[in-house]
């Protein structure tokens, strides 16, 4: 079995695994970080984002052979103690009903607020597209990217 040595969360991980096991699994079940979920498995949910040097990608569908060299980042990378002002503002705004899509969410959320610091309910709906809340929760998931946009913008002027 060939091994990979992934940066994830800014540590390495040297993993075996066949070159076309999806990143996912090789994030879950060898580097044994859970926080990201598996939904669908192709590529249509968002529950699986994690971010390839920033940019959100979906890891269900990224062979982990692919993934060497990329800096990853998963939920678990954002803070060790739930600080981040996304996940302070989905506190805030109760966002999460069952949980199981949230991960995905906020790592969407996070990427989008790190390129656009004041996002427009049409800038988030954009960017957020395609990332499916069975539970309904999306006017939750809007306020809180304005929330957490409000956090970040005050932290940047303190
Ligand atoms: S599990 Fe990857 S997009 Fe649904
Ligand atoms: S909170 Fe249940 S699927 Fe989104």
């Amino acid at each position: 079995m060939p091994s990979y040595n992934l940066l994830i969360n800014d540590k390495n991980y040297t993993v075996e695994a066949d070159a076309k096991m999806p990143l996912l699994w090789a994030i879950r079940d060898l580097a044994g970080l859970t926080g990201t979920k598996f939904g669908c498995g192709i590529s249509q949910c968002g529950a699986c984002t994690v971010h390839f040097n920033g940019t959100p990608v979906r890891s269900c569908s990224i062979p982990v052979s692919s993934a060497v060299g990329q800096k990853i980042t998963t939920i678990e990378g954002l803070s060790a103690d739930n600080s981040h002002p996304v996940q302070q503002a989905w506190i805030a705004e109760q966002v999460p009903q069952c949980g199981y899509c949230q991960s995905g969410q906020i790592m969407a959320a996070t990427a989008l607020l790190k390129k656009n610091a004041n996002p427009t309910d049409k800038d988030i709906d954009t960017a957020m597209q395609g990332y499916l809340c069975r539970c309904g929760t999306y006017n939750r998931i809007r306020a809180a990217i304005k929330t957490a946009s409000q956090l970040m913008n005050k932290a940047s002027t303190n």
